[in-house]
């Protein structure tokens, strides 16, 4: 029987999600899932450090140096393997998916992103250039975004939404510091757990 489904991070950068999600296992919110690896599309990403700190196992895989995204992706499925992965989380991952990679994991990949989809999203919005966009076009509302990922970037289905108001004279590293605190770090960890369970529930119910 499974007890806990085997989530593997997947992060480029600074990892503040990755940090909610490991506080959130210390502290017994995310139970139905552990954090078994940490995987990075780049060698110098201080998430890296953030996992060694809480004993999680991690590997990189640089698009960069493997030259190829079939080798790029062969090496994910090979770490993925070797530590019996059962869900991925992108925490800030910013290196492309194919669809054929994520054809192999249909509503087992979760993504967090910065903003309401449909607003500011797809192909482009990433990180700073999320909360950048909103601020220009002035909207008064924004919020972060937990969702599937399927073929389409940032098109799958929605699992958890939050709004986050945009306050005068906001600045995009302000905005970008109130989203992740309100919004994605509450998020993240809640859908990770809500996905772990039921991957829990699906294999007692075989
Ligand atoms: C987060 O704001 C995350 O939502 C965003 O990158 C940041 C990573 O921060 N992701 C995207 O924009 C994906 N389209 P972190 O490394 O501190 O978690």
């Amino acid at each position: 029987m499974l007890k806990k489904a085997r989530i593997a991070v997947f992060v480029s950068g600074g990892g503040t999600n990755l940090q909610a999600l490991i506080d959130a296992q210390r502290a017994g919110t995310l139970h139905s899932g552990e954090l078994a690896l940490v995987l990075s599309s780049n060698p110098g990403a201080y998430a890296l450090e953030r996992a060694k700190a809480a004993g999680i196992p991690t590997a990189v895989c640089s698009r960069k140096e493997l030259g190829t995204q079939e080798a790029f992706e062969s090496a994910i499925h090979r770490a993925l393997a070797a530590h019996a992965v059962h869900l991925i989380v992108l925490a800030g991952f910013m290196s492309i998916l194919s669809a054929d990679f994520v054809s192999w994991w249909p509503k087992r990949i979760l993504n967090v992103h910065p903003s309401l989809i449909p607003s500011f999203c797809g192909k482009g919005y990433y990180g700073l250039k999320v909360h950048e966009a909103a601020l220009a076009r002035g909207v008064k509302v924004t919020g972060a975004t937990v969702h599937f990922v399927n073929e389409i970037p940032d098109g799958g289905e929605i699992l958890l939404q939050k709004a986050v108001d945009i306050l005068p004279g906001d600045t995009p590293e302000a905005l970008q510091k109130r989203v992740m605190e309100q919004a994605e770090w509450v998020l993240l960890p809640r859908a990770a757990e809500l996905l772990s369970a039921q991957i829990i529930q699906e294999k007692e119910g075989v």
